[in-house]
């Protein structure tokens, strides 16, 4: 049974920096400890994995979740469940622009997202993000997905000399999509972390700002600061370095926050769009 897992599992590269397709693993069943860790390994040097045509109850998402490390909690369980779900368990949040009495029934309800690190305002940010497509729209709300390694490895060294060693003032402000005057104004929270974060697990380091929540680098005048900061965005952000995940039903995705960030294409406001999110804990501070 074991050889015929591994036997089965198939890892093909999807860009040359980022993401890899798995195939031939159901992740209705438990695969055994070494596929597990293949698929593990596959992830830290890919970045984000795809696992297409996979049928998941909620109790799967939850349980593969777990293979990645500790399952995050959340701070608003959701209120309504959508259609064909009796329930939405503890731990999954919905992505969905779906509205119940003009409400979403979901968190990140519509069109489009600047490139972003989940949970990058908080002291431990979430290590890992899994999201399980229900229903799509017919056209765009395709997932971008960047390397922060490739990003940092390619970046302009005069660039990059200015920003090393320093930290970054990031904040929550999922509401807006422009840069703009309310920057600062609008965050929930705020923390700093470095410009270039060292993986825990892999060693290599990689851009960590974002477009979407990062506000400022510290010790440094607001307009340098401002055009560091674009200049990295910009090189970042770059097709080269870039994964677009168009989805279809059944489709798993999982990606490493320490290293990636993402952003979303817009989508029909009048068409349908489920996801089940579930996240993965932190287990450091940033370095
Ligand atoms: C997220 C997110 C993108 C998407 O869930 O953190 O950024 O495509 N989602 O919905
Ligand atoms: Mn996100």
């Amino acid at each position: 049974m074991n050889v015929i897992t591994r036997e089965r599992l198939q890892i093909r590269p999807l860009t040359r920096h980022i993401g890899a397709e798995i195939r031939g693993v159901d992740l209705k069943q438990r695969p055994d400890d070494e596929t597990i860790a293949r698929i593990y390994q596959s992830w830290l040097d890919h970045l984000v994995l795809v696992f297409p045509d996979q049928d998941l109850s909620q109790e799967d998402l939850l349980r593969v979740t777990g293979y990645f490390g500790e399952p995050g909690h959340l701070d608003r369980p959701a209120k309504y469940h959508p259609p064909g779900f009796s329930r939405v368990l503890p731990g999954i949040m919905l992505i969905s622009n779906i509205r119940e009495n003009g409400e979403p029934i979901g968190a990140l309800p519509d069109g489009e997202m600047m490139f972003h690190h989940d949970m990058i305002h908080k002291e431990v940010p979430s290590k890992a993000t899994l999201l399980y497509s229900v229903e799509i729209p017919s056209s765009g709300g395709n997932t971008l997905f960047a390397s922060g390694y490739a990003a940092y490895e390619m970046l302009d060294p005069a660039i990059r000399s200015k920003a090393e060693g320093r930290q970054a003032l990031h904040h929550y402000n999922y509401g807006s999509t422009q840069r703009g005057d309310d920057r600062g104004v609008a965050a929930f929270n705020e923390c700093m972390h470095p410009v270039f974060r060292t993986h825990e697990e892999t060693g290599r380091k990689a851009v960590y700002v974002n477009r979407l929540m990062t506000v400022k680098i510290d010790g440094m005048d607001a307009r340098e600061s401002d055009t560091v900061l674009n200049a990295i965005f910009d090189h970042a952000e770059k097709p080269e370095f870039v994964y677009e995940h168009v989805w279809r039903k059944g489709d798993l995705l999982l990606w490493d926050n320490r290293c990636s960030s993402h952003a979303r294409t817009d989508f029909p406001a009048q068409e349908r769009r489920l996801m089940l999110r579930t996240t993965v804990r932190g287990t450091t501070r940033p370095v």
